[in-house]
């Protein structure tokens, strides 16, 4: 890694973020900010850990990440009860903390039942499978993925995820606030970043899971299911100026296999917004789509994710990038990058979010700039060749990050203020920066989080 100032002091902030049970570094807490009350955030949120993890592979640093999936997977089977119901075994926390309780230290978990709002965290169990693919990439430590417990774990995660049910996608269907945007958004249904981390994590357990009588049928239903999941987001969540114009001309009410209009979209539905907006070359996935709907919303994780995983097509990659470079005053602002664009406003805001005052327009999830994206950001510049763009995005982060103290997402339509209620030193905001730095010095490390296009890939051995 290279050794500018902010990259020592991002280094020095990380290394203060570590959480120890028993003795052995586990995690990394969410932040670390003196200045306010830390509610949970003293905790180890699974996908906040995700960039750390990724920061400490690249440093050859794999013992803590290593831990990290064994205290976690421990977590997912134990006993858990919300109220009186039972959630499905297979989901895994969205954070944990390390407890005394007499003289000895226990690790407690949250499974959404405290968290605000009671959401479950859907990403947690997809990105726990990224996580442990990389972590193999990495060390070439397969030994570990191949233990009982992980194949167990594995498959326990399919459960959740492939058990057939009231579903004629081959999307996943949850409830609102499912991942990195946990609070009521309109992201319910079929959401984006949860579509691509799942194909993510699909891919990754098919190439973990080892051939064995009980597991054949889990990697027969693995590859049908990537197969059609990668067909229906290619075909039916991509946007650009010609499918607009198709969903512009769509006739509604068709019944029947040979329906142009699947889903039954209204021309009516499509934003004022978007018609300027979208440029001549260029596209994205839209947020979400589902019966009547399609979320016309740029989300940003899932259109990165959707890159590094090659979930999209090269062509598709490299209109995302385009579409990035021609609005990058929206997209990506003073401080890399918006969560989602754009904020809803008005009545839309007090519908969609129940009139969240954390979420009000352009701030927190709702049109923030989150300075987490960034490793993703960089990542898909590299993913498609462009690494003058992973410089420039550097360029703007490597001052002020530092300087704002490591805040956790900015304000306004550029992303120019410090969010009203940012957390100052933020962990992924911290590793994130750490990991963009390095991906563009050695972009090899790309591989531990990236797929390819190649579908006998699918199939492959790490
Ligand atoms: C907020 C974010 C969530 C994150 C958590 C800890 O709740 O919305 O994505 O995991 O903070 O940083």
């Amino acid at each position: 890694m290279s050794t500018s100032n902010s990259v020592v002091k991002a280094r020095k902030a990380l290394e203060a973020s570590i959480i120890y049970y028993r003795g052995r570094p586990v995690g990394t807490v969410a932040a670390l900010d003196p200045e306010v009350e830390s509610l949970n955030y003293d905790q180890c949120f699974v996908r906040d850990f995700v960039p750390s993890a990724i920061a400490f592979l690249m440093e050859g640093n794999a013992e803590i990440v290593r831990n990290f999936l064994v205290e976690t997977l421990a977590l997912q089977s134990r006993e858990r009860q919300m109220n009186c119901f039972k959630p499905g075994q297979g989901l895994m926390p969205a954070s944990f903390k390390v407890v005394l309780q007499n003289d000895q230290e226990h690790l407690i978990a949250d499974f959404g039942e405290q968290a605000i709002g009671g959401v479950t965290p859907v990403d947690s169990c997809l990105w726990w499978l990224i996580l442990l693919r990389a972590y193999v990439k990495a060390t070439g430590d397969i030994e570990l993925a191949h233990r009982d417990q992980f194949q167990r774990g594995i498959c326990l995660i399919l459960d959740l995820c492939l058990i057939a049910r009231f579903d004629m996608y081959p999307t996943l269907l949850v409830p609102d606030g499912t991942f990195m945007i946990d609070r009521r958004m309109g992201v319910y249904g079929y959401p984006l970043e949860i579509q691509v981390l799942f194909y993510a994590a699909l891919r990754a357990a098919r190439q973990l899971l080892v051939p064995a009588e009980t597991r054949d049928s889990y990697i027969q239903v693995v590859d049908n299911r990537l197969g059609h999941l990668l067909y229906h987001v290619r075909q039916y969540y991509w946007l650009n100026l010609k499918r607009l114009n198709e969903i512009y001309r769509y006739k509604g009410e068709e019944f029947g296999e040979g329906a142009m209009n699947k889903f039954n979209i209204y021309p009516d539905s499509i934003p004022d917004w978007l018609t300027e907006w979208l440029p001549e070359t260029g596209g994205y996935l839209a947020g979400n789509l589902g019966p009547g709907r399609m979320d016309f919303r740029f989300f940003a994780l899932g259109n990165m994710m959707a890159i590094i995983s090659s979930l999209v097509s090269e062509q598709q990659s490299q209109a995302i990038m385009d579409l990035i470079e021609q609005r990058w005053h929206d997209l990506v602002g003073y401080t890399p990058m918006k969560i989602c664009f754009p904020a809803l406003e008005g009545r839309d805001w007090q519908a969609i979010t129940g009139s969240d005052p954390k979420n009000i327009p352009w701030s927190y999830h709702n049109g923030g700039n989150w300075p987490v994206l960034v490793w993703m950001l960089v990542a898909a510049a590299v993913k498609t060749g462009r690494p003058e763009l992973g410089h420039r995005i550097l360029e703007l982060v490597d001052i002020c990050l530092y300087r704002d103290q490591w805040p956790e997402y900015y304000d306004g339509k550029h992303g120019r203020l410090i969010g009203k209620e940012a957390r100052k030193y933020q962990t992924w905001t911290i590793a994130a920066f750490l990991v963009a730095k390095e991906l563009i010095a050695n972009p090899d490390h790309l591989a531990l989080v990236s797929f390819t296009e190649d579908p006998a890939m699918i199939a492959c051995t790490i």
